[in-house]
């Protein structure tokens, strides 16, 4: 078992046939997503891409990859959501903490960046700022190729980039990941050649990690594909079991919708590890947009502990009940360190001589679970035994599938996002774009009252 999932610390708070009552529903889930019945049926590719994946693609994006890292210092990663969230998690949680700052020697591939994913002018200006003398490579990755964040990034790289490099070489340094037909990108690699990757159509974009959208910056990084690829196969092989108490994948979707039940509204995915910090984001925009919507939704939030103990700690010891916590452990750290004696003992810490920090925190996370408990906070854990490729292939597959039987449970088409729509839709009328001009008027006249 690549993942072991403990949900004995919210037995407290769920008998055990009020999750197991929803055994029918799950079954019923389970058909809908593997027969392709349910609502949103169109956007079901994602739950059999580990074994039936294209792989000419996948070795045209090893191949592109090795050509970025013989020709590149620096990648630059434009998109936005599940465009960018899901490469952004394994690469933290697979590289080293200061990647980008390792001394070139150290690094087994380009640095690596993230633009694109919001509007800042003050970003993407800092980020050029660190562009000055390197050798640069772009991948713009967007399914619709129409987004404004991802597609305003790049109107402004690619001039960078051919201003540097000249209109012919910027294209060999162009990688586009998007709709294999349609879009404005889609068009725009055709008329100026550069390589293009394809977001399958049945693949929405928070699904979309294991396609082209995470793989190609994950190549780069020199992290291990075929591991990350049989993660997820196995995955998929053990949560294909249509049986509730047998299938740790579907407990944690029914265990979790007892909880919200019961007025446990809002999920706190917790970890221990900073790397896993994007990986929360990932999950949240998982949950979040497959799940909120209808007016119904367990609310995802995160945090990161044990940073976060020392400013949410109170609330979630103390504050409100609508809370439970999902821990994501990892058994063995990457690297341990080990606290010396002081002969000194001015700190008073001499009683953790010999001790090593993975423990330390580890006792720090049993601890805080049993007071979290205490306090009114149900807790589920799933852990993985080493923050390796395969197991985050595994972990990915698991709250994927997770998330669309969770959402079938709710009631709720968990493959589309209708709600995203109506910021845009208020953006582009107050920036004055084409055909927009009743909206225009009447949000302005709005913003003056
Ligand atoms: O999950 C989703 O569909 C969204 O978060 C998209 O990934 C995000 O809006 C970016 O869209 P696109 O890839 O079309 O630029």
């Amino acid at each position: 078992q690549a993942i072991r999932f403990d949900y004995s610390n919210a037995l407290a708070f769920v008998r055990p046939h009020e999750w197991e009552l929803l055994a029918p529903a799950i079954g019923q889930a389970h058909e809908m997503l593997h027969k392709k019945t349910g609502p949103g049926r169109d956007f079901l590719g994602w739950v059999d891409l580990p074994e039936q994946y294209d792989r000419i693609e996948f070795n045209r994006i090893r191949q592109a990859a090795a050509r970025i890292q013989s020709d590149s210092d620096v990648l630059l990663v434009i998109g936005i959501g599940g465009s960018y969230l899901g490469a952004k998690a394994v690469l933290d949680i697979l590289g080293h903490s200061f990647y980008n700052l390792l001394p070139k020697s150290k690094r087994r591939a380009p640095e690596i960046y993230f633009v694109g994913n919001n509007i800042s002018p003050v970003y993407i200006s800092h980020l050029m700022d660190v562009l000055e003398d390197k050798q640069v490579s772009i991948n713009v990755i967007s399914k619709s190729g129409t987004t404004t964040e991802p597609a305003i990034a790049f109107r402004l790289l690619r001039d960078w980039l051919v201003g540097k490099y000249g209109r012919d070489e910027a294209k060999k340094r162009i990688y586009i990941t998007t709709d294999k037909a349609k879009g404005a990108l889609k068009k725009l690699a055709d008329e100026e050649g550069y390589e293009s990757f394809v977001i399958p159509d049945d693949v929405g974009g928070r699904y979309s990690v294991l396609t082209a959208v995470g793989l190609l910056p994950i190549a780069v990084s020199g992290a291990d594909l075929d591991a990350l690829m049989q993660g997820a196969a196995d995955a998929r092989a053990q949560y294909m079991v249509n049986d509730l108490l047998e299938n740790p994948c579907y407990q944690y979707a029914a265990i979790r919708n007892a909880l919200y039940r019961k007025g446990k509204t809002v999920e706190l995915l917790v970890s221990y590890e900073p790397q896993f910090r994007y990986f929360s984001e990932w999950w949240k925009q998982l949950f979040g947009e497959s799940e909120g919507k209808d007016g119904k939704g367990i609310f995802p939030a995160s945090a990161e502990f044990s940073t976060d103990l020392h400013s949410m700690g109170q609330y979630i010891q103390d504050g409100m009940r609508q809370l439970f916590e999902t821990v994501i452990s990892v058994t063995t750290p990457s690297v341990d360190v080990t606290v010396q004696e002081d002969p000194a003992d001015a700190d008073g810490l001499n009683f953790l001589t010999g001790k090593q920090m993975g423990y330390v925190n580890k006792k720090a996370f049993e601890g805080t679970v049993l007071a979290h408990v205490d306090g009114g906070v149900p807790n589920l854990l799933v852990e993985i035994p080493k923050a390796t490729a395969y197991y985050l292939g595994a972990l990915i597959y698991f709250f994927e599938k997770a998330c669309g039987i969770s959402g079938y449970l709710l009631g709720v088409n968990p493959f589309d996002q209708p709600g995203v729509e109506a910021y845009k839709a208020n953006m582009f009328a107050l920036l004055g774009k084409p055909g927009y001009e009743r909206q225009k008027a009447e949000l302005e006249a709005r913003l003056k009252e």
